[in-house]
């Protein structure tokens, strides 16, 4: 075991050793992913890491949230607004790629700020990705088992309302499909990393045919009066779009709140920065990477580039196929068939979005427990949760622990309110690699860096002021939870993460 004392990356920071802010070197990260009992292995290629990005990035996001936010906030416009969406996560990725592609290690966010600026802005990211991955997941649970609902009731068959989740039953419920879903892809997990890669890789195939295909069809019946008006009015805001439930932005600057308009584009995007959730995750697998120096920022530039072109283009197609003010919030892109008279089209879809929120939800479920695996190899969670399976090379306490609070959060609970909160904390963890590149930077130049972010500190400066208006974008009451959240954090880094770190000078060993 590892008895080294903390190091701080340029000596400055000596005073600092048993402080919030001591670091984690560099060096060390790498090092300590090469304990046997503790080592990830390294199979993954670029194409891996891409098909892989491609594979949790669509999901949720395009599947439904497409119709509900051109529905209710945008328009046609809403294709706008995912070129708004797009351009906040191409700073973060420029950013997360050079982080990545230094710290070559599990982790994403946590493990980049655990090296640069410090051990409790790394726990606070280290439980903002919880929120982001562990919640998302469940919230693409809950959207995957709508999509069977609705497949099992064209086929005749269909499940008590109690067992349909909250929204089959009007009120409390048990939503069985989802929870089954997470339970199965943690054994998957637990199995290994090499069969959910090879099963992921089917998924991605069917699910980007599946939009392919609503490409390619849906062309075939645009009507140009859809696209009038194509930025709807703005028009006063109304019940839950009202109160705490506006846009902070709206709230502090005191305007009366609205929908639609230029304003509108904005809480769209804000919403739909839900359908990128992912492209980071790609870092997370940088430590089971062969080459992560030059495939981990190929990966997640990749995967970004091809959502980005296929999102504006599904937008513009359904909201030329069907006047957006008619668009369904539940399965708008099947929908919109149906309204075609195409039940054909409109099967494939389902059954398709069906698939792919499988590889979403997989995909979320790993990164999670990638990240909690490396919380607890440093200490801040218990150390039992990183022993990784003599058989299986996975770290299967972490994975079954999340795996079983994930299907349990699944089973009872509703979509909307949690995919905003998702969003933020994602944002809140963007902010933070982005300043940790300048600060790496800064305390340690003389690291080899195989993608190095383009004009810094501009890049990260606008990547940071980006993804500060896309969360003032975010209704009040989401920033409330999110404060909530995050006090919870800080309670138990300073009740147990503090004090059993493996930087602790006194601490475990
Ligand atoms: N980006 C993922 C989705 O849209 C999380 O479902």
């Amino acid at each position: 075991m590892d008895s080294e004392t903390p190091q701080p990356p340029t000596g400055t920071r000596g005073g600092a050793r048993g402080g919030v802010l001591r670091t984690k070197s560099v060096e060390r990260s790498i090092r300590d992913t090469e304990e046997p009992e503790h080592a990830l292995r390294k199979s993954l290629s670029a194409w891996d890491l891409t098909v892989f990005g491609v594979g949790v990035v669509i999901g949720t996001g395009i599947f439904v949230l497409t119709g509900q936010v051109a529905k209710t906030n945008a328009g046609p416009a809403v294709a706008l607004s995912f070129v708004v969406s797009g351009v906040v996560c191409a700073l973060a990725a420029l950013c997360y790629a050079e982080f990545a592609s230094t710290v070559p290690v599990a982790g994403s966010a946590y493990t980049f700020s655990y090296a640069s600026i410090g051990e409790l802005p790394a726990w606070i990211i280290g439980w903002d990705l919880i929120l982001e991955l562990a919640l998302g997941c469940a919230v693409v649970a809950v959207g995957w088992s709508g999509y069977i609902r609705s497949l099992l009731d064209t086929a005749g068959a269909s499940l008590p309302a109690s067992l349909s989740g909250t929204s089959g039953s009007g009120g409390f419920g048990f939503d069985l499909l989802a929870f089954l879903l997470v339970l199965v892809l943690t054994g998957l997990l637990v199995v290994g990393m090499k069969l959910s890669a090879r099963v992921t890789s089917i998924v991605v195939v069917v699910k980007v045919t599946v939009v392919l295909i609503v490409i390619v069809a849906g062309a075939f019946y645009l009507k140009s009066s859809n696209y009038q008006p194509f930025v709807p009015p703005a028009q006063g805001a109304t019940g839950a779009q009202g109160g705490l439930g506006a846009p902070l932005v709206q709230l502090i600057f005191g305007y009366r709140p609205t929908t639609f308009g230029v304003w509108g584009i904005f809480t769209a995007a804000a919403v739909v920065f839900f359908a990128y959730i992912g492209f980071d995750i790609v870092a997370t697998a940088a430590e089971e990477t062969r080459n992560p120096q030059r495939d981990v920022p190929r990966g997640i530039l990749g995967s970004l580039a091809i959502c980005t072109v296929l999102y504006v283009a599904v937008s513009i197609v359904v909201t030329g196929m069907q006047k957006y003010t008619d668009l369904s919030t539940e399965a708008p892109l099947a929908d919109a068939f149906k309204a075609n008279h195409s039940p054909f089209f409109a099967g494939v879809i389902s059954f398709g979005a069906a698939v792919g929120l499988t590889a979403v939800c997989m995909i979320l479920l790993l990164g999670q427990t990638r990240v909690f695996f490396a919380m607890s190899r440093d200490g801040l969670l218990p150390r039992m949760f990183s022993r990784v399976h003599p058989a299986f090379g996975t770290p299967y306490r972490s994975t079954l622990l999340l795996g079983l609070v994930v299907a349990v959060v699944a089973g009872f609970t509703s979509i909307s309110e949690l995919s905003e909160l998702v969003n933020i904390g994602t944002l809140f963890a963007f902010v933070v690699v982005a300043i940790g590149v300048v600060v790496l930077r800064r305390t340690r130049p003389d690291l080899p860096r195989s993608f190095r972010t383009p004009l810094v500190p501009l890049v990260p400066v606008l990547s940071v002021c980006a993804s500060a208006w896309l969360m003032i974008n975010l209704p009040g009451e989401t920033w409330v939870r999110f404060g909530i959240w995050m006090a919870i954090g800080f309670v138990i880094y300073f009740l147990y993460g503090r004090s059993h770190s493996r930087l602790n000078a006194g601490g475990p060993r």
